[in-house]
Parts: structure tokens; sequence; C-alpha cells
């Protein structure tokens, strides 16, 4: 009996160090030390045996099952080793993958152009104003010397809630405003920033919406140099300290004498393109020196005060500093548009 135990050690051993997978170690286990296994089978027929060789028997038998133990559970350790670094290496993270881009938003070119025109205002000193775009006819036409029936309101066909009420036609109201609010103070020194609507039908340079800033500056000894000087400085930052301005004299209601300014062609810097019509020079804003019966009406003495006002259309400042041919690509929504302001 001895010697099938020494045998059935023998034969145990060499299988399991053939071993090659969990599996085969469990059914190794199971035919050598389970139930009905090799070492099972061979102690059943230790009931034969005498009382002095039983112990015997017994000792040598416990220590094969050690024996036989020791090895499934060092090839058992092996085993899960191995599995636990294929694991990790299957895991592994590779850092060097770059890493997938989120698509960020950017601001709209119209905002950012809005933006960089009221910096330079704040700049000089000016802050800004806001009135509402549900206007009343007397703050957007009357105080503005437009009349009813003035022929002038004819240059703005606008869209009326009542007869007394409308979406304002431009931000000059908010001039108005600005000066009851400050209640014959000086000085006053504000842009007004929004969005403004006419009955336009759309195209390539009209929208029935877009934005205009304003400019309002009243004081003692307001001239109309102070003006000019105050535009060229604006023309200079947002266009390049080369730009050049000349003033046409033009007419608006609200100021007398009243101009529309031009600025050098910021495609041929003067000389003459298709953009400017071969005149060096393109629009961009209308201005003048505040009219009496306008500062009259904002609460203001005009023997004592003088002020100078100007407005422009973002969209036009927008389409100029960036070359652009069509207002409408500001309101399409369009990614790949809109895609190639986000780093400038
Ligand atoms: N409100 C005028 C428009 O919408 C623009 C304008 C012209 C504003 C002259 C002014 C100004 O303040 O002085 O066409």
């Amino acid at each position: 009996m001895k010697a099938r135990l020494e045998e059935l050690r023998a034969e145990a051993l060499g299988e399991l160090q053939a071993v090659a997978s969990q599996g085969a170690l469990n059914d190794l286990r199971v035919k050598y030390l389970g139930k009905k296994g090799a070492l099972t089978e061979i102690l059943r027929g230790m009931g034969a045996l005498s009382a002095e060789e039983r112990p015997v028997i017994g000792g040598v038998a416990n220590e094969v099952r050690g024996a036989i133990e020791a090895v499934i559970e060092e090839k058992q350790i092996a085993f899960q080793r191995e599995e636990t670094e294929g694991r990790l290496r299957e895991e592994t993270i590779d850092v060097t993958l770059p890493g997938r881009k989120l698509p960020t938003g950017s601001v709209h070119p119209l905002n950012k152009v809005a933006q960089e025109i009221e910096d330079v205002f704040i700049g000089l000193g000016y802050t800004i104003a806001e009135g509402p775009e549900v206007e009343t006819d007397y703050y957007n036409f009357e105080a503005l010397n437009l009349p009813k029936n003035h022929p002038a309101r004819d240059m703005q066909d606008s869209f009326y809630v009542t007869d007394e009420i409308l979406m304002r036609t431009h931000t000059s109201p908010v001039q108005v405003r600005t000066m009851k609010a400050s209640a014959g103070m000086t000085p006053v020194k504000v842009i007004c920033p929004g969005k403004v609507y006419r009955r336009d039908d759309d195209d390539a340079t009209h929208s029935f919406q877009f934005n205009q800033i304003e400019g309002l500056v009243i004081g003692k000894g307001i001239r109309m140099s102070d003006l000019k000087g105050t535009l060229l400085q604006f023309v200079q930052q947002m266009f390049g300290s080369q730009a050049q301005i000349r003033l046409r004299p033009s007419f608006f209601p609200f100021t007398e004498p009243s101009a529309e300014v031009d600025v050098t062609c910021v495609q041929c810097a003067g000389d003459g393109c298709r953009m400017c019509k071969q005149t060096g020079w393109l629009e961009i804003l209308g201005c003048g020196m505040v009219h009496p019966r306008v500062l009259e009406m904002g609460g203001y003495d005009p023997e004592e005060v003088t002020g100078f006002a100007f407005g422009m259309g973002v969209e036009r400042i927008a389409l100029l500093k960036y070359g652009i041919d069509d207002i409408r690509h500001f309101y399409s929504n369009d990614l790949r548009f809109l895609g190639q302001f986000a780093r400038m």
C-alpha cells in the first residue's frame, strides 16, 4: 500500500509539473484529492490493515496528500499571478494617445465687434447706456426732432405695435432717455449698443433687424473738432493706425450740422478698388452736433451746453473689418462661418 501511495505521489507530481491551465489544474485536484479521487480510493483499503500498519500508512498518506496539495497551491498562485499580469497588460492606458477634442463655442462675430467698439469708447471714458427695443413714438421720433408727418420718417420704415408704440428703428432714442436720466448734469459721455428694427426686405446689405451703437457727448464747449478727433481715434483703433477719416455734409433731423463719415478703404488703403467703388473711401457712420431742440427736449439748455452724437451699424463695421460680402452670414448660424472667428 505504501508503494502504491509513493507511485501515486510520483504520478501526481509529474502530471502537475506539466499542467498548463487553471482548468487542467482543477481537474487534477479532483482526480487525485477529490472524494472519488485516487488517494481516497487507496485509503479505502486501510480497513484491511493491521493496527500497527495503520498509523504508518496513515502518515505516509498524509504526507502524500500534503505534497500534492503544496504543488497544487503553488501552481494556483502562479496561474493567478499570470492572470493578473495579463489583465494589467490589457488594461494599460496609453497616455500618449491624443485626447478627444470637445467642440467649444465662440463669441459671435457681431458680439465680438460690438465688444471691440465698446472697449475703444470705454477706454476714452465713456459709459454704456441701454434702452428698450419696444419704444414709444415720442422717443424714437418726436424727441429727436422728427415730428409726426416729418418726411425724414420715411427714411426708416417701421414696425408699429400701436400708433404710439413701435420697434425702435435706431438707437438714437437712448440719447434722449440718457439726457433725461442725467437731469441736466454734465458731462454726459455714453455709448448705447442695441438691436434695432426696420421694415426692410432682407438682402446682402439689409436686414429687418440689426445692431447699432450710438454715441452721445454733452458738455460745456463741446465742438465739432472734438467729434472729429474722437472718431479718428476710434477708427484707428478699429482698423489700424494708418486709417484716416473724412466728413461729408449730410442731414439728420437730430443733429446740426450733420455729417457722414468715411474711413479709408480697408482693402486698398485708399488707392481705389472694387470694394470702395474706386473712391478709396468707405462710409461707416452718421454723426453731427446735437440739434438745439433735441438738447432742449432732453432737459438741457442749448445756450449753456453743446454736444455731439454719432451712430453706426455694427454689421457694417464687421463686414468691412472682416471683408464679408453678405450680412446674412451673421444670422444663418452656419458653424463653418462662425468657426472662423473662434481664434481671431
Ligand atoms: N440714427 C441714425 C440712423 O439710424 C444714425 C445716426 C446719425 C445717429 C447721426 C446719430 C447721428 O447719433 O448723430 O441712421
